[in-house]
């Protein structure tokens, strides 16, 4: 599948995350736009993002000069300080810019952020903790990745129950709703399978569904 290429990216908050973000966007060859308040932290990726400014995210004129407006995606990371956020958030918003997506420190930042219009809202820290709780507290989940409230991607171990079974005896799709996308045998994988493949026991099933319909799949079809 052809990967959408994000021409220019704003980072606002060149901190812990923000600064990580630049690093790696910059790796991605995807022209980034930075701004924090610190000085020293803009020096610090002065030549790793494309543009950096030294500035107050909180005031309009200051987004509107450095040229936020044109960008496909702002992300807002100001870590602790949630006033700025959820201003600078505002701000971007009320300005125009199409996608924004905010770091968000806590639960109660999370629900201003989606009463204000954010396009997305990241909490890496309660996602990491999620994923790690999810892991330790199955012997058959691998990994989860959250697409959205209701919608994962997860990575399950297949178990003697399925052994030897092709995709079409189980009809996971019609008996649980949940789709399997891939499964990886040892180092190769298989994206799309057929309905004639066969699963054998330690195969790692990808799957896509609604979290309901994983979690049956996950305790009476596996
Ligand atoms: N190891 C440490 O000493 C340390 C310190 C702070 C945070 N943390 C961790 O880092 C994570 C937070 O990362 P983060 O990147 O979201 O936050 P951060 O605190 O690392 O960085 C926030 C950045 O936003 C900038 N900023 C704040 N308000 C601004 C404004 N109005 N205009 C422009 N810039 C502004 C600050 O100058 C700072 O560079 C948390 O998990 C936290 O626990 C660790």
């Amino acid at each position: 599948m052809a990967k959408h290429k994000l021409k220019q990216v704003g980072l606002i908050g060149l901190g812990n995350f923000g600064g990580s973000l630049c690093q790696e966007f910059a790796e991605l060859g995807t022209e980034v736009l930075a701004m924090d308040r610190d000085a020293d932290r803009v020096d610090d990726y002065a030549s790793i993002a494309t543009h950096c400014f030294v500035g107050d995210s909180t005031d309009e004129m200051t987004l509107r000069e450095i040229g936020v407006r044109n960008l496909d995606l702002v992300i807002v990371s100001l870590g602790d300080d949630i006033q700025s956020s959820v201003l600078t958030t505002l701000v971007l918003k009320e300005i125009g810019v199409e996608k924004v997506w905010v770091k968000a420190q806590s639960k109660y930042h999370r629900l201003v952020l989606e009463k204000i219009g954010a396009d997305r809202i990241i909490h890496p820290e309660k996602d990491i903790a999620r994923r790690i709780a999810h892991r330790v507290t199955s012997d058959k989940l691998l990994d989860h990745i959250e697409l959205s409230k209701d919608f994962s991607i997860v990575e399950l171990v297949a178990t003697s129950k399925v052994d030897g079974k092709s995709l079409l005896e189980l009809d996971v799709r019609a008996k649980y709703g949940c789709t399997i996308i891939g499964i990886m045998k040892g180092e190769d994988i298989q994206v799309s399978p057929a309905a004639e493949e066969v699963i054998e026991k330690n195969d790692v099933l990808i799957m896509i569904g609604n979290n309901k319909d994983l979690n049956r799949f996950e305790e009476k079809g596996l």
